[in-house]
């Protein structure tokens, strides 16, 4: 049965409705409407058609469901105490260095049963799902060893087929770091993941990216080149850790290979940059972990003039983005990154679903965007405003959150 929606400001991010001083294509007094798990058409209020029940929401703003399109949501245990010594001035690479940070999930997820790890996910996708977030991009990468990053990736795909759950684009992060067992052969732990793990991975059909930590104290381009042409072989996308501590050539590396998105670049080349426009990579920055690493900023000026197209994700995991929320990232790129309102919220919306379609991929519903024939993603906002969502409100502003038709949070009303 059709539905439709009416909101005063109906938010579309639709490009070809988008002109000067609306970027995103918002309709005053719009509507969209719903049948099954699609948008069937959208317009203005007065001209729905005839016959469909309409849900009035009133004086609000009503926008496609956030895409988070980096997070490592899928862990076990706590670093509590790695942050404490990190805020008296501990360092994260050299807490990391000494066996924590990342090796310190790592231990957590190894003793963790999949079943625990399903758990935790899905209560930490259920909490996305009411801050707007209808669509999350899942990692692996606490694994490490090849039975734990398969329990992993199991645990991702197994919360993936919950559909009262943000929908979930797994990616599997292949060199994260490396693991204890594997110190002192390093290279056989980097060859044993390209040329095993990766066809595993796809043959299963367990991720539609891999990934890969390229950084001073993480691993280098020759060893990510590596896992990546496998990747290529088998027909899976590729997105790239780059440049979080300091510049050693990721960047010039996904463009080399052809990457949808490099994540975090605080640190890249102006070379690296018009590489990544010239190869159409995207960037995907991630403020919280900026912020909660006391870092400057990534060069957003240089990017956006060069035409890399930028995204917003909160890089949930334990260690630098202890956070769920992909709106206050968003206030964190506005705040401290420059990236103005109205490109935030594309950059949760139809650039972030774009960096997660692979370009191998057909017959995928269009997310992030409220066009005829796309997913029925959407938000209603107690708001009166889409730009109300850019202020650091720390907590929920939605009313109804509804994924491919079926509403997964609704506040509960007052009065
Ligand atoms: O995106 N850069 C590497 N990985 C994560 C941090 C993971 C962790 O500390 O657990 C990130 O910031
Ligand atoms: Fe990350």
């Amino acid at each position: 049965m059709k539905v439709a929606h009416a909101a005063r400001r109906l938010v579309t991010c639709d490009a070809a409705r988008a002109a000067a001083g609306n970027s995103l294509g918002t309709i005053e007094d719009g509507a969209i409407v719903v049948d099954g798990d699609r948008v069937d058409w959208v317009g203005s209020r007065s001209d729905i058609p005839p016959g469909i029940p309409i849900v009035d929401h009133g004086d609000v703003a009503l926008t496609p469901g956030l895409v988070d399109a980096h997070t490592h949501a899928c862990w076990a245990g706590s670093r509590h105490a790695e942050y404490a010594l990190r805020m008296a001035g501990g360092d994260y690479e050299a807490i990391a260095r000494a066996g924590g940070g990342i090796v310190s999930t790592h231990r957590a997820v190894v003793a963790a049963t999949r079943d625990h790890l399903v758990g935790g996910l899905s209560s930490r996708l259920a909490r996305m799902a009411t801050l707007g977030v209808t669509t999350v991009e899942v990692k692996s990468g606490y694994g490490l060893e090849p039975d734990a990053e398969r329990k992993q990736l199991e645990a991702i795909n197994e919360a993936a087929r919950d559909m009262t759950l943000p929908h979930v684009v797994p990616t599997y992060l292949a060199l994260h770091a490396l693991p204890p067992a594997a110190r002192g052969e390093r290279d056989r732990y980097v060859r044993r993941a390209a040329d095993e793990l990766v066809p595993q991975v796809a043959e299963a059909g367990w991720a539609r990216f891999v990934d890969a930590y390229v950084d001073r104290d993480a691993f280098q381009v020759a060893e990510a080149r590596l896992v990546f042409d496998a990747a290529r072989r088998v027909g899976l996308g590729v997105r790239v850790h780059v440049g979080q501590f300091a510049d050693i050539g990721g960047a010039e590396l996904a463009a080399e290979v052809g990457a949808s998105t490099v994540d975090h670049v605080e640190h890249v080349s102006a070379d690296g940059v018009a590489r990544l426009a010239a190869a159409g990579t995207r960037a995907v920055l991630l403020p919280t972990a900026s912020f909660t690493l006391a870092q400057a900023p990534p060069p957003v000026r240089a990017l956006r003039e060069a035409g890399v197209e930028i995204v917003i994700a909160s890089d949930a995991n334990p260690g630098t983005a202890p956070t769920e929320s992909l709106p206050l990232a968003l206030c964190f790129a506005v705040r401290s990154y420059g990236v103005g309102p109205e490109e935030a919220i594309l950059a949760a919306t139809r650039v972030a679903a774009a960096c997660l379609r692979h370009p191998g991929m057909s017959g995928e519903l269009e997310r992030g965007v409220l066009q005829t024939g796309a997913a029925a993603d959407f938000v209603v906002w107690d708001l009166p405003h889409e730009l109300a969502i850019l202020q650091p409100w720390g907590v929920s502003r939605t009313r109804l959150v509804v994924r491919e038709g079926l509403v997964i949070h609704e506040a509960k009303k007052r009065g």
